[in-house]
């Protein structure tokens, strides 16, 4: 599909897409899964091959179908009504920007959001996003096949700040933190205190503590937060570029 052309009017409906994205995640308090979805859109990216990635193609049914998608489709349609009157601003973006106001409206960082993405109606085969049963050497196979880095590992993997599994999507149970809408680094200082009472950690979770490479990542976002904002701001642009070159 052709490159969007982003003119003044495409600017001017990213602006107001924004401004319509905080009233529905604030009043619906939707953002756990919104970021949840701009993770899933970008994260089939394959370096290699140059396919998949932040390119709307989660919003076809094949693909949202796919079991580590479970649950998707209520964020998916939550956005419609807003593509439907920003008709110009692509689903890829749309999803991106949903995740960036996410982390926003819930007290994280600015995410630099940098509009023009392509949307494509190919979709990944099933299997590119992380299985949560699964330990540090399968996190960075998935996580390198996207160009990514440890550190991008572990910051991004503070988002499960936010949310909560829910049995019939994952098959897990349980928020990771005390407030699932609010972003901050409790993520880290909960996984460094190990088994707590009603919290979930996902094998993955825990991965990030044997490994000592994560590790030293996850004892400097524990103890400062503004750290972790900086590196994550940093790490989930990269997550919403995968697969775009800005220009
Ligand atoms: C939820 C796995 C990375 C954001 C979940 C769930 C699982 C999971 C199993 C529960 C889904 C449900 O039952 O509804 C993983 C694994 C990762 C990973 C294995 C590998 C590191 C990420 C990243 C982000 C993210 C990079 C974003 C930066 C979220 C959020 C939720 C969530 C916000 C909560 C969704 C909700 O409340 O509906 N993740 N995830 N995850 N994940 Fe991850």
């Amino acid at each position: 599909m052709a490159v969007p052309v982003v003119d003044a009017e495409y600017l001017r409906q990213v602006d107001r897409a924004r401004r319509a994205l905080r009233a529905l995640i604030a009043s619906k308090g939707c953002a756990p899964i919104m970021l949840r979805l701009a993770w899933h859109d970008a994260g089939t990216y394959d370096v290699n091959t140059r396919t998949g990635g932040a390119n709307g193609s989660i919003r076809h049914e094949e693909e949202y179908n796919h079991g580590s998608n479970a649950g998707l489709k209520i964020a998916i349609d939550l956005l419609d009504p807003i593509k439907a009157k920003y008709p110009k601003v692509t689903y890829a973006d749309l999803y991106q920007l949903a995740g960036v106001v996410a982390v926003e409206v819930t007290g994280g960082p600015t995410v630099e959001f940098i509009p023009g993405r392509r949307d494509s109606s190919v979709c990944p085969r099933e299997g590119r996003l992380p299985d949560a049963k699964k330990g540090a050497p399968h996190l960075r196979d998935i996580f390198y096949r996207m160009g990514l880095t440890d550190k991008d590992i572990v910051a991004l993997s503070g988002g499960h700040c936010l949310g909560k599994a829910h049995p019939e999507r994952s098959g897990f149970e349980g928020a990771w933190t005390r407030d699932p809408l609010k972003f901050d680094n409790s993520y880290f200082v909960e996984l460094l205190k190990g088994e707590s009472e009603g919290l979930l950690k996902l094998p993955t979770d825990k991965a990030l503590l044997d490994d000592p490479e994560f590790r030293r990542y996850v004892d400097l976002y524990a103890k400062d937060e503004d750290a972790f904002f900086k590196d994550y701001a940093e790490s989930h642009k990269k997550l919403s570029e995968l697969g775009f070159t800005p220009r």
